[in-house]
């Protein structure tokens, strides 16, 4: 419990009452000159009094009985969801150290349950049924749409009667390639119903990375739909599926069905190339279907999806979670850290391709049988302040997004903010990457108009759900920190050895001790799951992200330690970029970098070395560009190729990534000690040629 104490101990500082509103006075006027550590931004004296978790001491007394009898505290959440049966004894059993054997986690093993059971008809027993659950937005200002709770149930039903009829069952994958449609939420529930396990691929992959998907998971079925417009774009989803599946034969995996749903705004059916026998209208069959499905009983620990995500080395990684754990975990972070309340209009702009809609548009606010706005469109179609419009049109009171998103949003200019009301808004949300205080300032005065608390959530794909977390009406906030952990979350700081530092201190994040919504291994290969995870620091499950906490016990995320770089809080492996390069037949070889970039967070920058006797050009740039765009997806274009005639090794051949990353920065001065490598000149060579 000695971090229930270092709470204790920061959190006696606060200053409460009047002392709060002339905090908050002193930020909005701006003469906060403190440092961002000293800075504290209260929650307003209203906002507290409603919330959920209104002080300090109360969410002490909770974390500190979620520390010290982690079973009990998860089980009493538990019993508010339905179980078919109840779990053992214990509702965790683990091992989280890799020196004691292999890393085994479960939670409510022996529970039957279901999660869409718990999403849909729970809520509609509870009186919900007639209650909005979806709001679905089109791409084009005007094109909408919304499903009732009941209403959810029965389209969910019939997909899933569907997929139990062409033989999908229990423990059975299906790819779904989808963009932000109903269906895609629909899709997922309807396999979680029937105990199939999801893998959702993000619609901006290209065929070869869903290809690679689908060889791994080897899907029953893959539900796509003919196209999508993404602002003025028209792309042609199906297409790509289509040129995936024939990626896949070649591997061995032929998928039997492939369900098209079609997006008419997008693309006729007439003009959409058609495989008879394989492929299927979702609009001509599924409507066939009854509107009720039995629910297939799965334990708690049966998988509920797969979600491939970066990793430091090539292949991307199929982070498994489970079904009890997660469910519970996902529905209680998104209350407590939202300050969820059954009167909320909820809107997050991820993508359900990615962990954050899975956990944060599909599961934890449905769970809570909350309203949530599904979007199709790009923030910024057709102007800067589509996002505010839609906050306007549905009365949007808590809005979850991405730095990188506020940062271009408050780059356009504050008119495309105050030309809208938000006077509805009450939680603002960031995940993805660090928010540096100059955006978190500007997304809390100017969008939130200095009343909305925001919560900076960090947590991984891995960790299923948020692990640190401001609760917005428990205490102040610091414009860049994450502040503390979620209830049940121990994380520690280690230095390069491992060893745990205490105080104020900055190294490595880890977290001691499981929590419900952990992933449980990788799909097939549990070794890489406890060699990249819990190796590391024997003792502790390793997050890949470095972490430094100040004096008042506040958390400050620093990004990523590994080769894994941020773009537009995506994700990318600069393994997976390289490889990309790589297959180029002019590229001899490539490293690449993250850079600074103002508005994505961090920047791709690759160093490119050409084959013998290969010229570098402007038309060759662009095609190693498009290489990367058509192995993996156009969001992991690199800004930035760099010729290099060579690049900085060491003797034994390792390429020195360190002054890379300083030579991509322009940080020429920082370069360090050069002389370990093979040959020093390569360098000058590379800071000669930057401007290529
Ligand atoms: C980063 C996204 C700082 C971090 C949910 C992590 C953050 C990676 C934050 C996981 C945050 C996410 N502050 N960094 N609030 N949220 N990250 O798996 O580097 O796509 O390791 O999950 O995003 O990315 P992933």
């Amino acid at each position: 419990t000695t971090d229930y104490l270092r709470h204790v101990e920061s959190m006696k500082k606060f200053p409460s009452g009047a002392g709060r509103m002339a905090h908050l006075n002193a930020v909005i006027l701006g003469d906060a000159l403190a440092s961002e550590e000293n800075d504290l931004i209260f929650p307003s004296e209203e906002f507290t009094k409603q919330a959920l978790i209104s002080s300090p001491e109360q969410y002490l007394e909770m974390y500190q009985r979620s520390i010290e009898d982690p079973s009990g505290f998860w089980s009493e959440i538990a019993s508010e969801f339905y179980w078919k049966k109840k779990w053992g004894e214990k509702a965790c059993s683990e091992n989280f150290d890799v020196r004691k054997g292999s890393i085994h986690i479960e939670w409510f093993k022996g529970g039957l349950t279901n999660i869409c059971y718990n999403a849909l008809d729970r809520n509609i027993e509870a009186g919900n049924g007639e209650k909005i659950a979806i709001y679905w937005e089109g791409n084009e200002p005007g094109h909408d749409g919304c499903l009732t709770y009941n209403e959810l149930l029965e389209k969910v039903c019939q997909l899933s009667n569907y997929l139990k009829d062409i033989g999908v069952g229990k423990g059975d994958a299906v790819v779904i390639y989808l963009p932000m449609l109903m269906e895609l939420p629909i899709a997922m529930l309807a396999c979680a119903r029937i105990g199939a396990v999801h893998s959702v691929v993000f619609a901006g992959f290209s065929a070869e990375s869903v290809a690679q998907r689908i060889v791994d998971c080897k899907p029953k079925a893959v539900i796509t739909c003919n196209a999508v417009r993404r602002g003025p774009k028209v792309i042609y989803l199906k297409e790509i599926v289509d040129a995936a599946l024939i990626e896949s034969e070649k591997s061995g995996v032929t998928v039997g069905v492939c369900l098209t749903f079609e997006n008419q705004s997008a693309m006729k059916r007439e003009a959409t190339k058609w495989q008879n026998g394989r492929d299927i209208w979702w609009q001509d069959t599924i409507p066939k279907y009854p509107k009720t499905c039995m629910v297939e009983w799965v334990d708690a620990e049966d998988p509920l999806f797969l979600l491939y995500t970066s990793g430091s080395t090539g292949k991307p990684k199929g982070v498994l979670h489970t079904t009890g754990g997660y469910m519970i975990y996902t529905s209680t972070t998104f209350k407590y850290a939202f300050d969820y309340k059954p009167s909320d209009i909820y809107w997050c702009t991820a993508d359900c391709g990615w962990i954050t809609g899975h956990s944060y548009v599909t599961y934890g606010p449905l769970l809570n049988g909350a309203t949530v706005i599904v979007y199709e469109g790009p923030p910024n179609y057709p102007d800067s302040g589509r996002s505010w419009d839609i906050v306007d049109k549905y009365k949007v009171t808590i809005f979850y997004t991405a730095p990188t998103l506020v940062r271009s949003l408050m780059r356009d200019g504050n008119e495309y903010v105050t030309r809208c009301s938000r006077k509805s808004l009450r939680v603002l949300g960031s995940v993805g990457e660090p928010i540096n205080p100059s955006a978190w300032r500007w997304f809390f005065n100017v969008v939130g108009d200095a009343r909305c608390p925001i919560s900076d959530t960090w947590w991984q794909t891995e960790t299923g759900g948020f692990m640190i977390t401001p609760l917005p009406g428990a205490w102040p906030q610091k414009p860049g920190s994450a502040t503390f952990p979620f209830f049940g979350v121990q994380p520690i700081i280690v230095d390069e050895k491992g060893n745990e530092i205490e105080g104020e201190c900055s190294g490595y994040l880890c977290v001691k001790n499981s929590w419900p919504g952990a992933f449980r291994t990788l799909y097939g290969d549990h070794e890489r799951y406890e060699t990249t995870y819990f190796k590391p620091f024997p003792g502790y499950y390793f997050s890949g992200d470095g972490c430094s906490r100040d004096k008042d016990g506040y958390h400050w995320l620093t990004g990523r330690v590994d080769d894994v770089i941020n773009v537009s809080g995506h994700r990318i492996g600069t393994a997976e970029v390289e490889s990309a390069l790589v297959s180029h037949p002019q590229c001899a070889e490539a490293a690449v970098v993250g850079v600074e970039h103002e508005v994505k967070g961090q920047g791709i920058y690759a160093f490119v070395t050409l084959v013998e006797g290969v010229p570098y050009s402007e038309e060759l740039r662009k095609s190693l560009i498009l290489a990367v765009r058509n192995q993996i997806g156009a969001f992991a274009a690199p800004d930035k190729i760099h010729w290099a005639p060579g690049l900085p090794k060491t003797r034994s051949g390792k390429i020195m990534r360190r002054i890379l990353r300083k030579i991509a920065s322009r940080q020429l001065d920082e370069l360090g000690d050069t002389s370990t490598l093979a040959d020093p000149g390569v360098v000058e060579q590379l800071i000669a040629l930057n401007d290529c």
